[in-house]
């Protein structure tokens, strides 16, 4: 498992032992009674793989993925009516609270409830979330360890301002290793991503009946265009979708090599 997470998210391996020793206890049913299965908090800059890393885990896990992307709820009502929705067509999974910081407030106190005891209560309905895991991300500090090359420093801030964020009551119910800060990602990590997902768009065509190869030199061509420190792995990821798909509509056909020529990016 942390070597199938090792190459789909990269530049964090930090993250993957405490991570992946949770699961295995969580797997064992080793997990403490009345409690979600593992519960995970992952901060740190935009962009880094938080929401991805939940996504590959659930993956590996062949576990069902109920994402929640909280900036969407406004008050608890509507969260807890589409939580137990999915509950209700699931007994097992993964719940992805997806960008905490931005969700409202009160929603806190059904977080606690989940945390501490593994269950919700919505219309006098008791829910059992003792078989799921719970990945809470937030983006908190993104903007404060902007240039921090320093991870130690950086996750520093970042901690300083999850604990002046959050109340202490969520915080105490998350354990102190399953609060996992991902790092800005460097310069040569981003190179790394960007033949990754190169490769994973070239692959994801192919679905579509396209057989495209690529010429390296693309790949420091895509670095400059898409590179943006501010938000992480994102923006590099669209650029490259954007070049791939106006250069096979350009060349009008559905095989060839990708490659640069006078600076142009086309499908040769
Ligand atoms: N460390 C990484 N390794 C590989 N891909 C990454 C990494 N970080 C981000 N990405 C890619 O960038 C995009 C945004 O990542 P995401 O996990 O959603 O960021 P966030 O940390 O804000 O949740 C996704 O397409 C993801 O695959
Ligand atoms: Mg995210």
């Amino acid at each position: 498992m942390q070597n199938l997470l090792r190459t789909k998210i990269l530049g964090q391996n930090h993250v993957f032992e405490p991570l992946v020793n949770y699961i295995k206890i969580g797997e064992a049913n080793l997990a403490p009674d009345n409690e979600p299965k593992g519960a995970f908090l992952f901060t740190g800059p935009t962009g880094t793989g938080k929401t991805e890393t939940a996504k590959v885990l659930a993956q590996v896990l062949d576990k069902e993925l109920l994402r929640f992307d909280m900036s969407e709820y406004k008050n608890s009502e509507k969260f807890l009516r589409d939580l137990t929705v999915k509950l209700k067509k699931n007994s097992s999974g993964l719940i992805l609270l997806d960008e905490i910081e931005k969700g409202n407030m009160e929603i806190f106190d059904y977080f606690l409830q989940i945390l501490s005891e593994a269950k919700i209560t919505h219309n006098q309905k008791v829910y059992d979330l003792s078989e799921y895991y719970i990945i809470m991300t937030s983006n908190i500090g993104s903007k404060n360890i902007m240039g921090q090359n320093n991870f130690a420093i950086a996750r520093r801030i970042v901690e300083r301002l999850v604990k002046s964020h959050f109340r202490p009551e969520f915080l105490g119910r998350i354990r102190r290793d399953c609060q996992i800060c991902f790092k800005p990602l460097e310069y040569e990590v981003m190179q790394q991503i960007v033949k990754q997902k190169v490769e994973a768009e070239i692959f994801r065509l192919q679905e579509k009946e396209y057989s495209l190869e690529y010429d390296e030199n693309i790949l420091p061509f895509l670095m400059n265009e898409g590179v943006n420190p501010e938000f992480g792995a994102r923006p590099v990821v669209q650029t490259i979708q954007k070049y791939i798909a106006l250069a096979i509509i350009k060349a009008d056909k559905t095989s060839g090599l990708l490659t640069l020529i006078d600076n142009q990016f086309i499908l040769a």
